[in-house]
């Protein structure tokens, strides 16, 4: 893979053994003044004077606040007034003609060397002044033919970046006669191709290259693979942008770490880390939060039951819920009622209102955008299962404009960011997305997309993004519209990975033709099925041996929670076609059951595949450490529900069961919905009266197990039965 950046690298790799010691005597760093036009402090000049500042360069600024006239050039400067600025700022200079000037854009340039490096590799040139080359020609083409040949390297000027001693630059400059929107590539690149002026001004280009950027483990440094050497500038060049940010966001942990461990020490004793968890309540910022439900989303409950979890005060908090789903408001609506008195204000927009998930998201921002008291502004698609209480918290103390947290699907590579982007404006990969997404690499990494959870400052919503219809853009979805607008504006989009934060489920293949379609949801989202569904005490198991065995091989255990045995009853109940304990049944081969239960299929509920897996995946593993040696692979064609309750059903009569063993889970509390009831083994004279909900029994199937249902005497009690193994 070849990305294309103008390195403005001032290294004639051969020459380092020979000159370095000699001109090292001459030039002392303070030589070296760095000149750069600026009329913003956009994030890219942050981002350029934090890399100045960290190399102790001595910078000076040309243009700042001046209204930029240099016609449009995108987010880079360039244009004619840069050297009106230049040509002005070097006439001060007049009497210093024994200084080196570098002159360099600053919006999309870092430094990854110091001064003394600059200007030893300058020296090296044994050129007066010297300019970066790269391989297209700009802006006038028909002046090629003009150009010098060149045996390697880039053959055509850029003006992104040149150095050289003051009088030759102010030699040049000079005859700068120009308006301020007339292009100055092309003014450099005349002086260029004039044989005569060129040997004048000991002009001269740079090698200039295509690069591999590879990154070691320690301290990372931009290699230059064709001339084996290491750029002391990094230019990303305006063409290929797009790259730009997987570029800079790779530097994070390299030479830049340092620059950002610097930032965070500024932050520490700014409105920093420390500061914000040694605020009173009273005193943390206000947060508007979005929430949007655009699709129908599994675990929506624990979604907003995380929500509500969030470690941070609820009267700081407006939050904005959008839900496009009619399937979703029963939830919403009990969302609301619980908590309309908990947070500072409340607003729900439903399905009613057939917004537009942009207009949506507009309406949430612009909530924040219009309440001077509102400090932050927090998104949240509910898809993203935040298991980092402190989320809010964190993302404030990283002091940025707009900053995300890293939130990946489980197990999957699949995120909420890109690391680079593709040409067109899609997705691409970048070298280190995978590190960052698996946590090898760690940091604060300026990228160029994300979604699904963000936070923005109101101080930007308010500024920057005025006058931006944020999520309408062109023909664009509404997170590209967002990033697009950033991106345009020069403001800079960080994911951190500093902590965990959560993941992101799949809504894919959510079917809500069911009544309680979570349950469903163990193939698609196993991770989040797993945390609703089974016992808390599950593992235990394994680890605390708290298995009972109340008689003779049978062996009792947690499985389920008490969500999970509720939507089962409630999912049966919601079926309602109870066999009614008959002895024909037409649902089981040969049509005749000689002990009938008054129960419901899983295979009538459509669950199945469900159960079988759920069987497979949590009883399996408990077979194999009661029974040693015996592992089961779950196969089992009766699975049902069953119902006692004194005026249809109340007990079952002493039988076998068609199976190797038997799990029979108690769905319901013994006490409070229902009395009598439990199991008794007749050999050997053995009776559980207590079963505990969410426990399951597991037992022989025959021969040795006779066993009988004993009479529910009031109330209705449920239980889940699988005939393992016929
Ligand atoms: C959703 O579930 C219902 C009931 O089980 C089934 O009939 C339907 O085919 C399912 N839909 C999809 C898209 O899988
Ligand atoms: C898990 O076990 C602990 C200790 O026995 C008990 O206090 C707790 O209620 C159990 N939790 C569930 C959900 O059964
Ligand atoms: C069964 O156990 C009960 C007490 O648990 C006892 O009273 C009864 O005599 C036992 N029956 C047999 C046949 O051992
Ligand atoms: C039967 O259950 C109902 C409620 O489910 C309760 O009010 C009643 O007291 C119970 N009767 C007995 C005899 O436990």
């Amino acid at each position: 893979m070849s990305y294309c950046f103008t390195l403005l690298d001032i290294s004639l790799f051969f020459f380092f053994l020979t000159y370095t010691f000699y001109f090292s005597f001459f030039f002392s760093p303070e030589k070296l003044l760095v000149l750069t036009v600026a009329t913003q402090e956009t994030d890219g000049f942050h981002r350029f004077m934090q890399s100045a500042n960290y190399f102790k360069f001595n910078v000076k600024v040309l243009g700042m606040g001046e209204e930029w006239k240099g016609g449009d050039v995108g987010r880079s400067i360039g244009g004619g007034q840069k050297v009106r600025l230049l040509k002005e700022a070097m006439e001060s200079l007049a009497d210093q003609e024994d200084f080196v000037v570098l002159f360099v854009d600053s919006y999309d340039l870092i430094f990854a060397g110091g001064p003394e490096e600059i200007l030893r590799k300058f020296q090296q040139t044994n050129h007066k002044l010297v300019f970066a080359a790269e391989g297209i020609i700009w802006p006038d083409s028909r002046l090629a033919e003009k150009y010098p040949s060149v045996r390697n390297g880039k053959r055509f000027l850029n003006s992104g970046g040149f150095i050289g001693y003051t009088r030759y630059i102010q030699k040049i400059v000079n005859q700068w006669d120009l308006h301020d929107n007339d292009d100055d590539q092309l003014f450099y690149t005349k002086v260029y191709v004039d044989p005569l002026q060129r040997v004048i001004s000991g002009l001269r280009l740079t090698i200039v290259y295509e690069v591999l950027l590879k990154f070691g483990k320690e301290r990372v440094r931009v290699r230059n693979t064709v001339y084996n050497s290491l750029p002391a500038i990094i230019h990303g060049n305006v063409n290929t942008k797009v790259n730009v940010f997987f570029f800079f966001s790779s530097m994070n942990n390299g030479i830049l770490y340092s620059l950002h461990s610097h930032v965070k020490f500024t932050l520490h004793h700014g409105r920093g880390f420390c500061q914000l968890f040694s605020l009173s309540k009273q005193e943390f910022p206000q947060v508007t939060v979005g929430i949007y439900i655009e699709q129908p989303t599994p675990f929506l409950t624990e979604f907003l039951e995380r929500f509500l979890s969030l470690d941070y005060p609820k009267d700081k908090l407006n939050v904005f819920v959008h839900n496009s789903e009619v399937y979703h408001e029963k939830h919403i609506q009990k969302f609301w009622e619980e908590n309309k008195d908990v947070f500072r204000s409340f607003k729900v927009v439903g399905p009613e209102e057939t917004l537009t998930q942009g207009e949506a998201r507009n309406m949430g921002i612009d909530l924040c955008r219009k309440d001077l008291s509102c400090d932050y502004y927090f998104s949240i698609d509910a898809d993203v299962m935040l298991t980092n209480r402190q989320t809010i918290k964190l993302l404030i103390e990283q002091n940025r404009k707009i900053i995300g947290p890293l939130v990946t699907r489980h197990g999957k590579l699949w995120s909420n960011f890109w690391g680079a982007l593709s040409l067109d404006g899609y997705y691409a990969r970048s070298e280190d997305y995978i590190d960052i997404v698996q946590g090898k690499r760690v940091g604060v990494w300026n990228i160029p997309f994300m979604a699904h959870i963000y936070l923005i400052k109101g101080h930007t919503l308010r500024n920057e993004l005025k006058e931006r219809n944020v999520f309408v853009l062109e023909r664009l979805d509404p997170d590209m519209a967002m990033c697009r607008n950033a991106r345009d504006l020069g403001l800079f989009m960080y994911v951190t990975n500093r902590h965990e934060f959560g993941r992101l489920i799949s809504i894919a293949n959510y079917n809500t033709s069911h009544y309680n379609n979570d349950l469903w949801q163990i193939f698609e989202n196993p991770l989040d099925w797993r945390e609703k569904y089974i016992n808390p005490n599950y593992t235990r198991i394994f680890t605390d041996n708290i298995l009972e065995q109340p008689c003779p091989d049978v062996f009792w255990f947690p499985v389920l929670s008490e969500k999970a045995c509720d939507e089962l009853v409630e999912e049966m109940e919601n079926h309602g076609s109870w066999s009614g304990g008959r002895h024909e049944d037409k649902r089981i081969n040969g049509g005749y059951e000689t002990v009938p239960t008054d129960d419901i299929h899983m295979k009538q509920i459509d669950f199945d595949k469900e159960w079988l897996h759920f069987i497979r995946e949590f009883i399996s593993p408990v077979t194999l450490k009661v029974f040693s040696g015996y592992y089961t692979k779950g196969y089992a064609i009766m699975n049902f529900v069953v119902k006692y309750t004194p005026n249809r059903q109340a007990y079952l009569r002493p039988h076998h069961d068609s199976s190797t063993f038997t799990i029979n889970i108690a769905l319901n509390n013994k006490g409070l919905d229902f009395q009598g009831g439990g199991c008794r083994f007749h050999r050997y004279n053995c009776s559980i009266e207590s079963p505990r909900k969410g426990w399951s029994f597991m037992h022989p199937g025959r021969l040795t197990h006779l066993h009988e249902g004993l009479p529910t005497t009031n109330g209705t009690r449920y239980i889940a039965v699988s005939f393992i193994d016929p």
